[in-house]
């Protein structure tokens, strides 16, 4: 395929600013589609959280502003989002059909493909594998059994002189890093995803309850209480400089924990969230592609420079620099990128099982939703509420929401 054959010498301005090496990276392969097509492409570096982004996005588009032409969208964007977007069908020409076809599907309303899937996520968990053979402990296949290694292991260790070693970290801040968290719980709990598939409200369950509790018992005891404030590079900073035994997160952090100046390169491994009782552990769903304004002034360039940026060779080359996984099949064949991934088996497992945020329910409201729901989360972990008193809230929450429309 050849890029950059519409016109030359025009300026796109792409948002490169996702977190861990992501930032670089997608400025990196920005800059050789210019240097391939005779473009140029300027950096306009959104915040790195989820929850800045979309808010600098509405912004922005609410001035109908063409300063950013290339933006990364999570996979809950699209329904917020869409009337600002362009259709890339015309500029495709079916190439879309390489990707997952529930990100092609999630990026697809009235029929417009209004985003390029870029990279797929979930969450997984990471665990010392050395640390986890000195004690002989297997890695953990419910959350008691996690919260039991971990209390042991960190004990141990702080009786060795560690003092500031922890036993489990994951993001904890009243954010979107913490839905996908609280989510991931509560799912494994048996407690649902929030709402059944018709859009009945389910939150309010025991279940539900007992996942929320069980979190806010780690906090102070096997997690550290700054955990209130974490989102994912918090976490990672913990993990990486070896003062944690578990950490949960996305695929990203793996290439990281990898580098040679890691201290816990080597020792690292990479697994399927726990489960209980009532059913397996499972990672939330997440991902990003690649959308282009409607206010752009370049809407074919930038189109050409979102199709680069999500080609199959580009894909390839960020999951073996930076562990993000593509969103195209083919490339979990492919040994190179199998071999810098993690663990490909693991991962496609964890991809192919992982709860949905419910956002093809609620439509433009999720953000809202979602900020009810990490709110709460956060209520429970910091003490401030029970788990059966915040899911009980929720419910009602939920229902005046979905009153006003989802
Ligand atoms: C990751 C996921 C995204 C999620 C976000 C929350 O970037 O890919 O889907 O919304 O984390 O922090």
């Amino acid at each position: 395929m050849t890029f950059g054959h519409r016109a030359e010498g025009v300026e796109v301005t792409i948002g490169c600013g996702g977190g861990g090496a992501d930032k670089a990276m997608c400025f990196q392969y920005a800059q050789q589609w210019a240097l391939k097509t005779g473009n140029t492409v300027k950096n306009f570096s959104p915040p790195g959280s989820f929850n800045e982004k979309l808010a600098l996005y509405r912004q922005l588009f609410a001035a109908h502003s063409s300063d950013l032409d290339v933006l990364p969208i999570d996979v809950t964007f699209p329904a917020v989002l869409k009337d600002h977007l362009l259709d890339l069908k015309p500029y495709t020409k079916g190439l879309e059909n390489d990707h997952f076809a529930n990100m092609i599907a999630i990026n697809t309303l009235n029929d417009r493909l209004i985003a390029l899937p870029w990279f797929s996520d979930a969450g997984v968990l990471y665990y010392r594998a050395d640390l986890l053979k000195k004690y002989g402990r297997r890695v953990p296949q419910t959350w008691d059994e996690l919260t039991a290694t971990a209390t042991a292991i960190q004990a141990a260790e702080r009786q060795a002189g560690r003092a500031d070693f922890h036993g489990f970290v994951f993001q904890g801040k009243a954010s979107e890093g913490l839905a996908c968290n609280a989510l991931e719980w509560i799912y494994s709990n048996g407690g649902g995803a929030l709402m059944d598939a018709q859009g009945n409200i389910t939150i309010n369950n025991p279940h539900a309850a007992e996942a929320l509790n069980r979190a806010a018992q780690w906090v102070g005891t096997i997690t550290p209480s700054g955990v209130l404030n974490y989102e994912e590079e918090d976490t990672r900073g913990v993990f990486q400089t070896g003062h944690a035994l578990f950490m949960r997160n996305w695929p990203y952090a793996w290439s990281l924990a990898q580098k040679p100046d890691s201290p816990v390169r080597g020792l690292v491994g990479i697994a399927k969230l726990p489960g209980s009782a009532q059913g397996p552990g499972v990672g939330t769903l997440g991902g990003w592609s690649l959308a282009v304004s409607r206010y752009s002034h370049h809407p074919a360039e930038a189109a050409d420079l979102a199709l680069y940026m999500t080609s199959a060779a580009v894909q390839k080359q960020r999951a073996i620099e930076g562990s993000l996984n593509p969103s195209r099949p083919a490339l979990f064949q492919d040994p190179e990128v199998m071999s810098a991934i993690g663990d490909a088996a693991i991962l496609a497992d964890v991809l192919k099982t992982a709860v949905v945020r419910p956002t093809n329910i609620t439509g433009f409201k999720f953000p809202q939703v979602s900020q009810n729901f990490y709110n709460a989360a956060s209520d429970v972990l910091a003490q401030r509420t029970s788990g059966e008193e915040a899911v009980k809230k929720l419910a009602t929450r939920f229902k005046r929401i979905k009153r006003e429309s989802w």
